[in-house]
């Protein structure tokens, strides 16, 4: 069986941020290492290189623009993300919406240059839309769920096994997590059970007083 993914979105909360977001980021690295669960950090564009020196743990971009080389001031570029040390991108997130054509091209550039894509969703249809696009995840979001603190994986399990479902039919290829709400070892355990591989969280751990013990208990009961 294959061990469950984490993946931390910083967001732009100013606790994941900078030294801070550093901070983070060796607590993710550290619990990797103590529990063999695979931990991921997704820090803001201006953190990238430096927490991908600091850690051994893949690190994501938040966003890539859809754009080539050139005049695009302002933007994300694939290229500068991946030589900034991101092994890839979250696409679509509920915050930094995309339109579909555009959510196509980021997911062909990172396969293309051999980086994650995780194509964020927010139901059952777009799921199964993002799974077309042949990315390595679709994470399924309830955007009402989102910073909420109720888990998905209660709230709505339907929605979560729905879009697995719907995912692996068009796609076996590609691996489903779900978020929105996820904080604790019991959250966790639920989003496995309905079928995700993993889960997409921030705020459960990024805003707790004590983030490491907080990935501590998020994994604990798997
Ligand atoms: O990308 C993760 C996210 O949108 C979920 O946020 O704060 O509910 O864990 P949160």
């Amino acid at each position: 069986k294959q061990t469950p993914l984490v993946i931390l979105n910083f967001k732009t909360y100013l606790e994941s941020t900078g030294e801070k977001g550093r901070d983070l980021a060796k607590a993710l690295e550290e619990v990797s290492e103590e529990t063999g669960i695979s931990m991921v950090a997704a820090p803001q564009g201006a953190d990238l290189w430096r927490l991908s020196r600091e850690v051994e743990i893949p690190v994501l971009a938040q966003h890539i623009d859809p754009v080539d080389a050139g005049g695009h001031t302002g933007s994300m570029l694939a290229e500068c993300a991946m030589a900034a040390g991101a092994a890839g991108t979250l696409i679509n997130h509920s915050e930094q919406r995309m339109q579909l054509a555009d959510i196509d091209n980021v997911v062909s550039k990172m396969n293309s240059m051999d980086m994650t894509s995780v194509v964020c969703t927010n139901n059952i249809q777009t799921s199964a839309a993002a799974a077309a696009l042949k990315p390595d995840f679709v994470a399924i979001e309830p955007p009402e769920l989102i910073g909420s603190g109720i888990p998905v994986s209660q709230a709505e399990p339907e929605v979560v096994e729905g879009s697995v479902a719907a995912i692996k039919d068009i796609n076996p290829q590609v691996k489903v997590l779900c978020g929105a709400g996820i904080s604790t070892g019991d959250d966790m355990k639920a989003a496995l059970e309905l079928g995700s591989e993993g889960v997409l969280l921030a705020s459960g751990i990024i805003l707790a007083s004590d983030p490491k013990q907080a990935l501590l208990d998020l994994v604990s009961k798997i």
